[in-house]
């Protein structure tokens, strides 16, 4: 049995949103102790919403499918909205991950939630 599903595979072979935004509005950074893989997410945020999602990482194949899935699953929808959107729902949305690999999942939520309180921060912001 394999050991990624074949969505899996096509989010690493074929990343969706990898990348820089420049001069994005916001910025977030995950890192994980353990395998010392690291994820910086790119955010737009424009009336409330998510207008623009990017990512790039140092990690491995299920860092990378993770990370293409997340941006995928936030793109165009109201920040409230992307800020649920779970570690566990990415990797169901990707076929399932083996369990050492669940925490490269984490890593993409981690950013989310980073590159958000960052933006909320900036200037005073609420949402
Ligand atoms: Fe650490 Fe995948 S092994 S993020």
């Amino acid at each position: 049995m394999p050991i990624y599903s074949e969505i899996l595979l096509d989010h690493f072979h074929h990343p969706r949103n990898l990348g820089e935004i420049e001069h994005a509005d916001a910025v977030g950074d995950a890192s994980n102790g353990t395998c010392g893989d690291l994820m910086r997410l790119f955010l737009n945020i424009r009336a409330g919403r998510v207008t623009e999602a990017q990512f790039m990482t140092l990690g491995c194949a299920a860092a990378i499918a993770t990370g293409s899935m997340l941006t995928e699953m936030i793109r165009n929808k109201p920040l409230e909205e992307a800020l649920k959107v779970t570690n566990e729902q990415v990797a169901a949305a990707l076929g399932g991950l083996p369990a050492e690999k669940i925490h490269c999942s984490v890593l993409a939520e981690q950013a989310l939630q980073s590159a958000v309180t960052a933006w909320r921060a900036h200037a005073g912001r609420k949402k």
